[in-house]
């Protein structure tokens, strides 16, 4: 009985700890703190939920978990250790299927445990029967479709698939049947629970799962990202349903309204509808590819550019993923510094879905040491780029492709994007003619003011600095302890 209560009261106080962990990462400089909070409230949970579970089942059992823990503690440690931070929502959609797998054993596993034992062997009495099969059939729904989407979002973040939408005919209708044939099977198993059934509705999810997931474009991948989270946090609640665990419905619910919350700002800063998106691309018919040939591009040395910008009386650096994947965001930040102190103005503008992460860029210059004030969201820049005389896109590309104002069939049409066209000049650096995450070509690269550096961005930069002269370049290793002290 004591330790009832003491678990419940760390139930508690675990689930205050998740919100304010919440709270905290909701602002740059509160983040840190964020996440004390989130390690300390899951780190609670599991010992209360271990404590409370070796009251009725055996040592062996318990030395069991104690097992899986540490080997799954050690692997999640291990790859969080490794893992790049452009591969970081990856790694978010491989932990989401986990979610999803997990909740769709769970139930099963009730299924089972009532079906072998019969209800009143178990926690469940025979009124409640019912209620537990709508649950176990919910659960596995809802799990199923977080897996197998989780695991094709995965596959295309990685680039194991291609990004590019897929379009079966009919599409909305196989989504709308899914979802109707789900609400029929349930309140068939709930009157007869049928092995068949289960299996049924377990195929049914993973196959709408994977298909949701299938049809949306890269484009508007982030928003699948934060959905797929909200999913997880909702195959998590209904675990907890079935495993009459109060703290995991709690951790659950958070998971899921928050992350729902996050996909609706998401595509409102995308100008998506939310309800589109999380149908699986509803009502969205096929786009042109948007990749023919756009005419003649030109192409300029890193000597050019810093003649240029010695020249340039205010400047608007715009980063990308490119950025990212060169880590020239310390050249970067040098770059920024030299400006400056010609009297140059510097500013960025950041686009909220920059990067494979929200907030990626952001992270990247702070870590670079590049002063906050500076560094300007797309709302609070897109005016002034009529009136900048240099802009450098660094490893950009969907996010300032100006084709999604002026193209209405283009796939990525009417995100809103950096107008960095209507500066003097762009620069744009890249390696390649290569399109950017959602496949489209980009008509800013054929434009007049436009000019391509093409190299690694980090290697460009560090020419241009030397180019421009004035000593302690980024490439000097001091310089990068420095910046990254801190
Ligand atoms: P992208 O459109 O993906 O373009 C990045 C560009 O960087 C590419 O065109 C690539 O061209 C260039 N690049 C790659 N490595 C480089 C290197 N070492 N040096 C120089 N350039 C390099 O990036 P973006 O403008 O940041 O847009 C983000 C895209 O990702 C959007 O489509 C967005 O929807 C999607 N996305 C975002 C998120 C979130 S939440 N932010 C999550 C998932 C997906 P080359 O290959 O020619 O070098």
């Amino acid at each position: 009985m004591t330790s009832i209560t003491a678990s419940h009261a760390a139930d508690l106080v675990a689930a205050l700890l998740f919100i304010l962990s919440l709270a905290g990462l909701s602002q740059h400089r509160t983040s840190r703190a964020g996440v004390g909070y989130g390690i300390a409230g899951m780190a609670l949970a599991l010992v209360a939920t271990v404590v409370l579970a070796a009251q009725s089942i055996t040592a062996g059992a318990v030395a069991l978990i104690v097992v899986a823990m540490a080997l799954g503690g050690a692997i999640g440690l291990w790859r969080a250790r490794r893992v790049e931070m452009t591969q970081m929502p990856e790694l978010i959609a491989v932990l989401h299927s986990f979610v999803g797998l997990a909740a769709v054993l769970v139930g099963w596993n009730s299924y089972l445990e009532v079906e072998s034992h019969g209800s009143a062997q178990t926690r469940i009495g025979t009124d409640l029967l019912g209620i537990h099969h709508a649950e176990v059939f919910i659960g596995i729904f809802i799990g199923a479709v977080t897996f197998t989407g989780s695991i094709v979002a995965f596959l295309k973040l990685s680039g194991r698939i291609a990004s590019r939408p897929l379009t079966l005919p009919g599409k909305n209708a196989l989504n709308l049947g899914a979802l109707g044939a789900f609400a029929v099977l349930t309140v068939w198993f709930t009157v007869s629970p049928d092995l068949a059934l289960m299996t049924a509705v377990t195929v049914l999810a993973l196959a709408l799962g994977w298909h949701l997931v299938a049809s949306i474009g890269g484009g508007d991948m982030p928003v699948v990202v934060s959905m797929l989270n909200s999913y997880s946090g909702w195959a998590a609640a209904a675990a907890g349903f079935l495993l009459d665990n109060n703290l995991l419905i709690v951790t659950g619910a958070l998971v899921g309204s928050s992350g729902a919350y996050l996909s609706y700002i998401m595509c409102k800063a995308m100008n998506r509808s939310f309800l589109s998106v999380i149908a699986g691309g509803f009502g969205i018919e096929a786009p042109s590819s948007g990749d023919e040939e756009q005419g003649e591009h030109r192409e300029v040395r890193a000597g050019e550019v810093a003649e240029l910008l010695a020249r340039a009386r205010s400047v608007v650096i715009t980063p990308g993923y490119g950025m990212a994947v060169a880590q020239a965001q310390h050249p970067v930040a040098e770059l920024t510094r030299r400006l400056r102190g010609r009297g140059v103005e510097v500013r960025f503008g950041v686009h909220p879905v920059a990067g494979r992460l929200p907030g990626h860029m952001n992270v990247l210059l702070a870590e670079a040491k590049v002063p906050y004030d500076i560094v300007l969201e797309m709302d609070e820049i897109n005016d002034d780029f009529a009136g900048t005389s240099v802009v450098l896109v660094i490893g950009a590309n969907d996010t300032v492709n100006p084709a999604a104002t002026e193209d209405p069939a283009s796939p990525i049409a009417g995100m809103p994007v950096l107008r960095v066209w209507e500066a003097e000049h762009v620069v744009v650096f890249k390696r390649s003619m290569a399109s950017g995450y959602a496949g489209v070509q980009n008509p800013l690269f054929f434009r007049e003011n436009s000019s391509m550096l093409f190299g690694d961005a980090k290697q460009s930069v560090e020419e241009i600095l030397q180019a421009l002269g004035g000593g302690g370049g980024a490439s000097d290793p001091a310089a990068h302890q420095t910046a990254a002290a801190g």
